[in-house]
């Protein structure tokens, strides 16, 4: 950042910062990963300069030989990686991409089926106050009270409410899709299957999550998750969902620009790219298998230490606690977390009796951690330092009663938590393996 440092010191020191922030904690957020070195130079490159309205050889502005072969490459890439016949790269990220498909196969007022947010549903997938839901009739599907999908009741909903389009495809749910189900619940009454694989893409592609592309009728994904790409989407048409109707790629593109957007970002296409060759490697097989063998790992640990998981564990690369049995909310728990250098999110968690802000919840995942090269026996150590650091929490919530929530309290809580000798050890411990693990963004 030579360059930068000169000319916009600010920035870059507020890069660095970040650079370093990442590098010194444990980044256990499931939606977030470390691209690699390529990807980002990609990201940076003078591509971003170009506009480029319109698909390769078809645009509406000239100056296009390179930008077209850089699209055509990414597409060719995502249709082989995927075993789609069609994709579509340029989807700004995930939530455009979501209505895109919406766009591109409803009318205005139909019904979509989703699953509501506090199953683990993302927000675009019918949540009230999203666009999904002021410009479609949103029906929302739950799981069951044990935390599993209950094909049974969806069914049953889908056959009572009729919806054109179903999702299916989730932001915290821990298991193993069926996506078979889903496919004869579409059937069963003609409604398309549109599956949001934005979490699982990269254990897809890896061989140990099952590939939908048999059953859907559009695939949605993100590129920045488990795919470990640049922030972005894709939008895959199967062969299922063309011989339903022939037009639905052209659809989708046309739902895109001009449905809702402009110019796309051909240096983040190129970064795609970028990373769905490296996605193709047999070496992306082998972090995908150990993505989803430390989340087992972490699981069964925490499990070990007196932790409640939403479905009792994981098939994935995510973990959804239950913090019900610790008396203790997502958010406190996040925040003491981070300052033990411990990142991951508050969550809510099925028929949560708390308000999305105050949750009963967290998510943690593996793919960003498994990036570095740690494994189970590292998984099992972070598992153990929660265990420590939350003791300590309901130690503390006996001595200062409602304090440790208050949201008002945060400055508050996090001299508190820095002075709480759990956190302190675990802070020291976290510093260690992250030295021991640095990143490396070579893949
Ligand atoms: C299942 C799912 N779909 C869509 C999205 C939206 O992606 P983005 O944040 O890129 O808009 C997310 C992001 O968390 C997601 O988890």
């Amino acid at each position: 950042m030579k360059t930068l440092k000169k000319s916009d010191p600010e920035v870059a020191d507020l890069i660095q910062k970040e650079q370093g922030r990442q590098e010194n904690t444990l980044m256990m957020i499931p939606s977030e990963n470390i691209a690699s070195q390529a990807v980002e130079e990609a990201l940076a490159s003078s591509l971003g300069n170009k506009y480029a309205e319109g698909y390769p050889h078809k645009r509406y502005y000239q100056g296009n030989e390179f930008v077209d072969k850089v699209e055509t490459l990414a597409i060719e890439r995502a249709k082989k990686l995927f075993n789609v016949p069609e994709a579509n790269v340029q989807a700004l990220s995930g939530s455009p991409a979501n209505f895109a498909v919406y766009t591109a196969l409803l009318s205005p007022g139909d019904t979509i089926m989703g699953l509501s947010l506090s199953s683990g549903g993302h927000l675009t997938h019918g949540a009230a106050r999203t666009a999904s839901d002021k410009y479609f009739r949103s029906i929302q599907y739950d799981v069951g009270r044990d935390g599993f999908l209950d094909y049974e009741k969806i069914r049953k909903l889908a056959k009572k409410e009729k919806p054109r389009l179903i999702v299916a495809g989730y932001t915290a749910y821990p298991q193993i899709i069926d996506w078979k189900q889903f496919a004869s619940i579409a059937k069963e009454i003609g409604a398309y299957l549109l599956t949001d694989i934005s979490h699982i893409a990269g254990l897809i592609v890896a061989g140990v999550y099952p590939t939908p592309v048999p059953y859907a009728d559009v695939i949605m994904t993100t590129t920045h998750k488990t795919l470990r790409g640049p922030r972005g989407a894709l939008i895959l048409s199967t062969k299922k969902g063309l011989s339903k109707d022939p037009d639905l790629a052209k659809k989708i593109n046309s739902a895109i620009i001009p449905g809702i957007q402009g110019g796309p970002h051909m240096n983040t296409i190129a970064g795609i790219g970028v990373a769905l060759k490296e996605a193709s490697k047999p070496s992306f097989k082998t972090y995908g298998k150990q993505v989803v063998k430390n989340a087992r790992a972490l699981a069964q640990e925490l499990v070990k230490q007196g932790f409640e998981l939403v479905t009792g564990g994981t098939t994935s690369h995510l973990i959804l606690i239950d913090l019900r049995n610790k008396k203790l909310l997502g958010n406190t728990v996040a925040e003491a977390f981070e300052a033990a250098g411990i990142v991951l999110n508050r969550n809510a968690v099925p028929f949560d009796p708390n308000p999305p802000y105050y949750p009963s919840g967290i998510r943690l995942g593996t793919p960003a951690l498994t990036s570095r090269g740690m494994k189970e026996k590292q998984m099992k150590m972070v598992a153990r330092f929660m265990n420590l650091i939350v003791a300590d929490l309901q130690k503390e919530k006996e001595k200062l009663g409602f304090m440790i929530e208050d949201e008002k309290k945060r400055d508050k809580r996090k001299t508190l938590f820095l002075k709480t000798k759990s956190i302190k050890a675990v802070l020291s411990k976290v510093k260690e393996l992250t030295r021991q693990f640095p990143i490396k963004k070579a893949y």
